[in-house]
């Protein structure tokens, strides 16, 4: 949440830093600004709006500084207005902060700072930090090159919370400081310029080149070099990360909406997920993992943590462990798990799943399964990412940049991976070989199904325009399906903001199917051939009470009984999930279409959620 952008270098730092913007404004979108360093002090140019707005305020082409900070803002605390916009400065003037996070002790410094003089002018957290600097700055009698670095240092050890951020002063105008602590920050190296932002993609037009901060780290950084310092501020060192995404992945290449080229990129997301890790006649290997059978053997439970979509995947995950491992499996929201005093140990396995590996509830999550004694392990598509670097063991889904913020392709390369670790585990624990080769030779199939899939995205258009005006919508399913109900209804709701309820459909008629009303549309996902039956009465059931009904199926049914029937391939049922969400993705799609909105940026959302 809240994206941050800096540049330090020859160029002129606005229009790189606006442009930054634009391609972060997934992190949050409701104002946002820039600050640089000019010939005669700070500039400060921000307002409420989206990021566009910056091109239109006055004397914005006149800077023309080369170092600058910049911020587009999902508010936490503080409406969205221009006051509460970042950057925020001292009351001096002589420090300019963006900030991402929470400060939760803000209250207290503000009094404390107020008592000492200052004055504020917002309702944010992040006011406190640019005055907490001064402090510190103006109290430091030695005046030296390290006086701007102490004074940050000082003031963030005063902060409680979470943080990420950078800082300019008009003292020092060839330096940009930054630091984080649970909040992600990353500096692109270039050829005598260097960049900072809170995701990879906004800066990889300028930079594959990567240093990864760790928290509680302080960089400077200048136009040549940046040198970084531990929390005492003892000199470290570092290595860049090359980073392989390129910079055409994070464009929308043609497509209106990223999130239509995302769902697009499904098949070669997978594909790249399966990878070279994998094929039919070989053992899965995942070079990063070492379990043996004896600990897999010792485990007596698995938990999923996760949230939104990515917990959804988690529970795709459990139906495939549970039936291949024989293990049991529990899949939770991260916010509730980690504050229900969850039953971990030694003999339990965490998994965590993350697209960013940002979302400040799972990290935490992960943090309180490593403090019980678990062996923790994180499934991520950002090398580096927080999460990855907190747990002991990390891999990855090769789905490329995910801009949009309603997660698609993220989502079926993380079925697929978990899925494989499932094989993975299977083949360890040597459980039932030809279950186990029939569902690899499948997962091979796999992308040329979803590419079939992808053919019926003009039908689900036409029914799309026949939905869009509805004020709810159902979404039913049983086993496997039910998560893939559950998938597509939450995509529905988040880019449409038309009400959508999912409920396994046996449970419809102990109380939910008193909702049902004419004319109403129920969409159902029917891949499993063992609930065919139970499956068709309870659609029969809704559409008595006069129900509109799409459904969604790789079985032979009589499709006379309902308003459009999508057929899609059939594969083995542990992987349908990752065909049957395609159609529901695109319905989600169009409808947003049809009503005029912005698909990739819906409102109240930020792509990653880095604050509890
Ligand atoms: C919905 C969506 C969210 C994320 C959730 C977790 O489309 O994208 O529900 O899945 O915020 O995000 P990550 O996977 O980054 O931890």
């Amino acid at each position: 949440m809240c994206g941050i952008v800096g540049y330090i270098g020859n160029q002129k730092a606005s229009p790189i830093l606006i442009n930054g913007l634009i391609r972060l404004e997934y992190r949050g979108y409701d104002s946002a600004g820039i600050s640089t360093i000019e010939d005669n002090g700070l500039s400060l140019m921000k307002d409420k709006g989206r990021v566009k707005n910056l091109y239109h305020l006055e004397g914005i082409d006149d800077l023309t500084g080369t170092i600058g900070i910049a911020h587009t803002r999902w508010a936490t605390h503080g409406k969205p207005a221009k006051e509460n916009s970042h950057p925020h400065m001292d009351n001096s003037q002589t420090f300019s902060v963006v900030h991402n996070g929470i400060i939760e002790n803000y209250h207290e410094l503000r009094n404390f700072l107020t008592q000492n003089g200052y004055t504020f002018y917002s309702q944010t957290d992040t006011e406190v930090i640019p005055n907490l600097v001064h402090y510190y700055y103006q109290k430091d009698e030695n005046h030296d090159e390290l006086r701007f670095l102490r004074a940050v240092k000082n003031a963030c050890g005063d902060l409680k919370g979470s943080y990420a951020i950078e800082i300019i002063c008009k003292d020092y105008p060839n330096i940009m400081i930054v630091t984080r602590k649970d909040s992600p920050l990353v500096i692109g190296k270039g050829e005598n310029e260097n960049y900072i932002s809170s995701d990879i993609p906004a800066i990889l037009s300028f930079t594959r080149n990567f240093y990864l901060l760790d928290d509680l780290e302080f960089a400077i950084l200048t136009r040549e070099a940046v040198s970084f310092y531990d929390k005492d501020l003892n000199p470290t060192s570092k290595e860049t990360k090359t980073i392989e995404w390129n910079s055409a992945s994070a464009e929308k290449e043609g497509f209106e909406d990223f999130m239509l080229k995302e769902i697009y990129e499904q098949p070669t997301a997978i594909r790249e997920t399966i990878g070279a890790k994998f094929n039919e006649s070989t053992k899965c290997e995942f070079d990063e993992l070492n379990f043996t059978k004896d600990y897999l053997s010792s485990i007596n439970k698995i938990y999923i943590v996760a949230c939104g979509t990515a917990m959804h995947a988690g529970l795709v995950g459990k139906n495939v462990i549970e039936k291949l491992c024989k293990i049991t499996t529990e899949v939770d929201v991260a916010s509730e798990f980690r504050y229900r005093d969850p039953l971990v140990d030694e003999k339990t396995l965490c998994i965590f799943i993350s697209q960013s590996g940002e979302t400040a509830d799972t990290i935490a999550a992960l943090k309180l399964c490593k403090e019980k004694g678990s062996k923790t392990l994180a499934i991520s598509n950002v090398i580096g990412s927080s999460i990855t670097r907190e747990a002991d063991y990390s891999i990855y889904t090769h789905a490329g940049p995910e801009i949009a913020v309603a997660s698609t392709k993220a989502y079926t390369s993380q079925v697929i991976l978990i899925t494989i670790l499932a094989i993975y585990f299977a083949e360890i624990l040597e459980m039932d070989s030809q279950m186990i080769n029939t569902l690899k030779k499948d997962i091979m199939e796999l992308p040329k199904k979803i590419e079939e899939t992808l053919k019926l995205s003009e039908v689900i258009q036409d029914f799309s325009k026949k939905a869009y005006q509805e004020k709810d919508i159902f979404f039913l399913g049983r086993g496997v399906d039910e998560t893939v109900a559950r998938e597509g209804s939450l995509k529905l709701k988040e880019i449409s903001y038309i009400h959508s309820e999912s409920y396994p459909a046996g449970e419809l008629k102990h109380g939910p199917i008193a909702l049902i009303e004419n004319d109403i549309t129920v969409v159902s996902i029917l891949t499993d051939s063992n609930l065919v039956e139970k499956m068709v009465s309870n659609i029969q059931e809704v559409i008595t009470r006069g129900a509109k009904t799409l459904v969604i199926t790789n079985q032979n049914i009589d499709k006379n009984m309902f308003d459009m029937t999508i057929q899609i391939p059939k594969t083995n049922s542990f992987i349908s999930p990752i065909l049957s969400i395609v159609p529901l993705q695109l319905f989600a799609y169009y409808i947003s279409k049809e009503k005029g909105l912005d698909v990739d940026k819906p409102r109240n959302l930020a792509k990653s959620v880095t604050v509890e």
